[in-house]
């Protein structure tokens, strides 16, 4: 990866490119069928060696086919990539630089010595590792496939003698959909898993579209967009200006359009960002636009901050932290150690910030229920580590992570509470020395730094916080 966005360049006149070290080195592979053309026969094979050392940042790329297009134009590659440790072998498709499409998405083909791609005698399509170690195939032995095409769309084919269609990998969506594909409802575009615990998805449900992010075995919506009249969705498809929706009669029911006049090449999920885009290719400035972008405030995009962090109203990160005398800089917001079970009236409390909310919306939510109960919901599930208590509406969120929490202006009867060990707050009137909190606020963005020594200084800045921070913690609420 690091390789990739230090040194990834176009070379259009040649087959295969090598990063090795971050340097770019540039192999030309003499190939038996000649170099790119859109498509290739039964028998074909390809192989790339694997370096034996790993190398951070390794990509070994070999085009085997590429359409006959202006540029950007759509390329398909064997490659060897390094990821956590150890070599991928996958196929990819490319458009110009972006990588659009790639058969280990969902799960890596892990290789040594050498990586295979073959098209057999038999039409099947497969990955291969040494020893014959079969780690991705399409499965389309003995239908009758002839030859592997790359279409204009940016569609990888599988064809028999008539052209019809074996395989597609537009049956398989990755994180992006590119001009002219559509996705079904009840399916999803998936953000590159970097680890496994966190990842974004873009899903297509009955009643909407949405993002969502998964955390462990959680997930939370953060943005989504409803047809108006709950007109039911059957599949969306990208346009050229913009994101279509179709009910099952195959009429357009709702469009998120997009600005520039230039027609859409594909739609992405950004796998750090979790945003969803609508890219069109600019001829002046040879690189891809985002026409459309669903969150295009910074701290409505979940992970804007670390986990614990506020984004704030100068769309900068301020941390909560919390530290007790016991274990310092360790209760790392209510997050805890590992293994260390959190829950429980004796062992924890919630500690109520102001001027604070989610960006996290989450579906089993409880309504109609007191502040108080829903502090105590949090309390008493092991798994919670914050919740947001809306009073207008008496509505109560649980969650799983300290994630996405943006200031906003005070007065929306929102309480943000985090999950904190028991004695981290002091109790109305007699302060505990021993054990204290300081909330720092504002580090990064006020250039206030607000250091607390005991129970006396404690008083003083008490009353001046009020005045200094948006953000504070209410000791009024034990
Ligand atoms: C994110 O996606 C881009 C383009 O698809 C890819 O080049 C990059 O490696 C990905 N980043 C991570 C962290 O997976
Ligand atoms: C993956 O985990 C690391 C910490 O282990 C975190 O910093 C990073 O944001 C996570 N990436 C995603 C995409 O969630
Ligand atoms: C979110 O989690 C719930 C409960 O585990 C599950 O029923 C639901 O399908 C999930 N939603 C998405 C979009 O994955
Ligand atoms: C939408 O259509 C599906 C399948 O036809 C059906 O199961 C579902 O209940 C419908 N949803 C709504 C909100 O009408
Ligand atoms: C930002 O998004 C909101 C709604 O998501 C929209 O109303 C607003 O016009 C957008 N602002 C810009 C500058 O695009
Ligand atoms: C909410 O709770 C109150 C009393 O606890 C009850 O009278 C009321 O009917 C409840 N409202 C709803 C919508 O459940």
């Amino acid at each position: 990866m690091h390789g990739e966005s230090t040194s990834r360049k176009n070379h259009p006149s040649l087959c295969s490119d090598f990063f090795l070290f971050g340097f770019l080195i540039v192999f030309l592979l003499s190939f038996h069928h000649g170099c790119c053309k859109s498509d290739i026969h039964n028998g074909y094979r390809l192989t790339l060696a694997v370096p034996v050392e790993y190398s951070v940042g390794f990509i070994g790329r070999a085009f085997l086919m590429e359409t006959n297009q202006m540029a950007p134009n759509f390329k398909a590659a064997l490659s060897v990539e390094a990821v956590n440790g150890r070599y991928s072998c996958s196929l990819e498709v490319f458009l110009g630089d972006v990588k659009v499409w790639n058969s280990g998405h969902y799960s890596q083909f892990y290789v040594s010595e050498k990586c295979v791609l073959q098209l057999t005698e038999r039409g099947d399509l497969l990955l291969k590792g040494p020893k014959n170690r079969v780690g991705w195939r399409t499965g389309t032995s003995r239908q009758g496939v002839e030859r592997l095409q790359i279409l204009k769309t940016g569609n990888l084919v599988l064809l028999d003698a008539l052209n019809l269609i074996k395989w597609q990998s537009f049956n398989f969506p990755t994180d992006v959909i590119l001009w002219g594909q559509s996705l079904n409802v009840a399916t999803r575009l998936t953000s590159f898993p970097t680890n496994s615990t966190e990842f974004y998805t873009f899903e297509i449900q009955h009643d909407k579209i949405a993002l969502y992010l998964h955390s462990g075995k959680w997930n939370y919506s953060y943005w989504e967009f409803k047809p108006s009249k709950n007109r039911n969705i059957t599949y969306i498809f990208l346009g050229t200006k913009g994101l279509e929706i179709y009910n099952d009669k195959a009429k357009k029911i709702a469009q998120i359009f997009s600005s520039p006049l230039d027609p859409l090449r594909f739609l992405t999920l950004g796998n750090k960002t979790g945003n969803l885009g609508l890219y069109y290719y600019s001829d002046d400035e040879h690189n891809f636009k985002a026409a459309f972008q669903a969150i295009n405030n910074t701290c409505d995009l979940p992970l804007a901050c670390k986990p614990c962090g506020i984004c704030t109203f100068s769309n900068s990160c301020s941390s909560i932290h919390l530290l007790t005398q016991k274990d310092k800089g360790n209760s790392g917001c209510g997050e805890g150690v590992p293994g260390e079970v959190l829950c429980g009236r004796e062992k924890v409390e919630m500690l109520e910030l102001h001027g604070v909310t989610s960006v996290l919306k989450i579906a089993p939510k409880r309504v109609n229920v007191s502040k108080d109960l829903c502090a105590n919901l949090c309390i008493d599930d092991c798994e919670c580590v914050a919740a947001l208590y809306s009073s207008d509406v008496r509505e109560c969120k649980i969650y799983g992570v300290v994630i996405g929490v943006k200031q906003i202006e005070r007065g929306y009867g929102l309480s943000y509470m985090v999950k904190v060990p028991k004695g981290t707050q002091t109790s109305h009137g007699k302060s505990n020395l021993k054990k204290w909190v300081i909330i720092l606020v504002g580090v990064v963005d006020g250039l206030i730094i607000l250091l607390v020594f005991g129970g006396l200084t404690y008083y003083l800045v008490q009353k001046r916080r009020k005045k200094l921070l948006a953000i504070e913690t209410d000791n009024n609420t034990t």
